[in-house]
């Protein structure tokens, strides 16, 4: 392991330079992965624009009954159409989401803790490899923990469930994980998307921040951005069209969208932002005519 005293500062991003390793497969790092590998990521990533609106509504994993969340039966059939992956529990979606739809999906395979918890960084892997098969799972969902008490058990979970995506060419998002008292600067994302990467997830899921195209650069793998706390619809639509235009491969949005005024409306904004170019002003106009009438 190399020394960590007197480190020169990472700089030399090459902004001005596309990813060099793309070959002819549209998702960034991943030209030399197998078939399988790529056709579950051809499920998440439109291979027109390359893109991705996940839409995630696993967050009764550790916050029970949520917000916006309280009837997934009739919440989520709804916004199906607009969005390209459905990021959840099995239990949510064995329960509550109808099987004769053609979304990605993208299953959450880990958990341990929950809101009574003021430490929620200790997670273990709760879902076997031969349910995510069966579940048809696109990519395995792990929370990691970098820089928090449980970041070795983090670690040990993303590493097995890794292994186990590349014995049957089922791809790993890796969800950088922020907490109360995580920096949620671009020197933080930098390290934490970039171990997760190294560590062999073809996904990272991470947060928006200064200098975010730096922390694109340095990834070599497809990055998705959470939406996080719900913000006024317009805000979430700047959101998400500054996460585009700085070199994301799309969003992996929760509260902005089923806690808006107008779910249904909101994904089909961030859908015209993602894939269609839309600014974010577009956008916004586009949602206030949409859920006028
Ligand atoms: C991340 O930790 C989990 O996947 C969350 O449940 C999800 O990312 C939250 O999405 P959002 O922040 O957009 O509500």
């Amino acid at each position: 392991m190399a020394d960590k005293d007197g480190l020169k500062v990472a700089k030399d991003y090459h902004l001005d330079k596309a990813f060099a390793n793309m070959g002819s497969f549209h998702v960034k790092g991943a030209d030399s992965l197998d078939w399988g590998m790529k056709k579950h990521l051809s499920r998440i990533f439109n291979p027109k624009t390359g893109k991705t609106v996940m839409f995630a509504f696993d967050h009764g994993y550790f916050m029970g009954s949520t917000a916006g969340l309280e009837r997934l039966d009739l919440v989520i059939p709804p916004l199906m159409p607009y969005v390209d992956v459905l990021m959840a529990t099995r239990g949510a979606l064995r329960s509550c989401v109808p099987a004769n739809n053609d979304r990605g999906i993208a299953l959450r395979v880990t958990s341990g803790s929950s809101m009574l918890n003021d430490d929620l960084s200790h997670e273990v892997v709760a879902v076997d490899i031969e349910d995510a098969i069966r579940m048809n799972a696109d990519c395995m969902a792990v929370q990691t923990f970098i820089g928090a008490d449980g970041q070795l058990s983090s670690i040990d979970n993303l590493s097995k469930v890794i292994n186990a995506g590349f014995r049957y060419s089922i791809p790993t998002l890796g969800v950088v994980a922020v907490g109360k008292e995580m920096e949620r600067t671009d020197r933080f994302f930098k390290l934490a998307t970039r171990i997760l990467a190294e560590m062999g997830c073809q996904i990272v899921k991470t947060y928006y921040c200064d200098n975010f195209e730096e922390v694109v650069a340095a990834c070599p793998v497809p990055l998705v951005i959470a939406g996080g706390k719900k913000l006024p619809e317009k805000e979430a639509l700047t959101l998400a069209y500054q996460v585009i235009k700085g070199g994301a491969a799309g969003v992996d949005m929760g509260r902005n969208i089923f806690q808006s005024t107008h779910p249904v409306e909101m994904a089909q904004a961030v859908r015209k932002i993602v894939h269609e170019g839309l600014t974010d002003k577009e956008a916004f106009d586009f949602f206030e005519d949409a859920s006028h009438k």
